[in-house]
C-alpha cells in the first residue's frame, strides 16, 4: 500500500511492458492501433475466447461489458469496438443492469462480486465471459474451507448461454498464456522479425 504502483508502471520501458499497462500502450489500444504496442493480458485472452466462438468480425452484435477499470474493463471494450461491435460499457451507476445486460450478445463481467450476474441477465445464445475472481466460505467442503466463483452464477447461466466461461479454468490461464504470448511478441520485436499473432 506504501507504494504507488502507477509511478513504477509508468517507469516501464513500453516495448518490454508485457502487462500491457503502460500509458504508451493503452493510448495505442486506444486509438485502435493493435499492431505495434502490447495489449493487456487479461483481455487479450478474454477476446481470444470471444473470437474463437464468434469470429474474427462483431458487427452487428451487442456487447456490454461489465466493469469500467483501467486493467480490464477499459481495454476490453476497445477490443471488442475495434472487432466492430457495439459495446456499452456498465458500471456501479448503470441503472438498471439487468436488462442492459439482456441486450448483450456478447456479456463480459468484470465487477468483483460473486454470482451477479443471474440466468435472467442472460439473454438465450449469448456468450458470457466471467472475468470476476470471487473467493467465498464453502463451510460444505469442512470447517474454514472456501472456494473460487466467478461474477456470473455459472450453473444457471449456463442454461441460457449459448457459451460460457467457468471459475476457475477459463479467463485466469488465458491471462497467464497471454503473458507469454506479449513475452514472445516483445522478444520478436527486439530481434527485428515479425511477431506471430495470437
Ligand atoms: N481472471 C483474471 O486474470 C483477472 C484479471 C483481472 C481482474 N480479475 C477479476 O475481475 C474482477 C474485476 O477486476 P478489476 O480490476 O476490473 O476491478 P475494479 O478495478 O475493482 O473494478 C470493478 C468495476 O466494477 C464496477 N462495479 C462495482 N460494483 C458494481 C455493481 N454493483 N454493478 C455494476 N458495476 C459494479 C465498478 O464500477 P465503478 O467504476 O462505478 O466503481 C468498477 O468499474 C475482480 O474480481 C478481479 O479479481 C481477474
Amino acid at each position: 500500500k506504501h507504494l504507488n504502483s502507477d509511478a513504477i508502471i509508468q517507469s516501464i520501458r513500453p516495448d518490454k511492458d508485457v502487462d500491457g499497462l503502460h500509458v504508451v500502450n493503452a493510448g495505442k489500444l486506444a486509438t485502435g492501433d493493435l499492431a505495434t504496442g502490447l495489449i493487456s493480458c487479461t483481455p487479450a485472452g478474454a477476446m481470444l475466447l470471444v473470437r474463437s466462438i464468434r469470429g474474427e468480425d462483431l458487427s452487428g452484435l451487442n456487447a456490454v461489458v461489465i466493469g469500467r477499470s483501467n486493467l480490464f474493463g477499459k481495454p476490453m471494450a476497445q477490443l471488442l469496438l475495434n472487432a466492430n461491435a457495439t459495446v456499452t460499457m456498465a458500471h456501479s451507476r448503470t441503472k438498471d443492469l439487468a436488462a442492459v445486460a439482456r441486450g448483450a450478445d456478447i456479456l463480459v463481467a468484470a465487477v468483483g462480486r460473486p454470482e451477479m450476474v443471474r440466468a435472467a441477465w442472460v439473454k438465450p445464445g449469448a456468450t458470457v465471459i466471467d472475468v470476476g475472481i470471487n473467493r467465498i466460505d464453502a463451510p460444505e467442503r469442512g470447517e474454514g474451507k472456501s472456494r473460487l466463483v466467478g461474477d456470473v452464477a455459472f450453473a444457471e447461466a449456463s442454461e441460457v448461454a449459448r457459451a460460457i466461461t467457468p471459475v476457475p479454468g477459463g479467463v485466469g490461464p488465458m491471462t497467464i498464456a497471454m503473458l507469454m504470448a506479449n513475452t514472445v511478441i516483445a522478444a520478436h520485436r527486439v530481434a527485428g522479425r515479425k511477431p506471430p499473432r495470437f
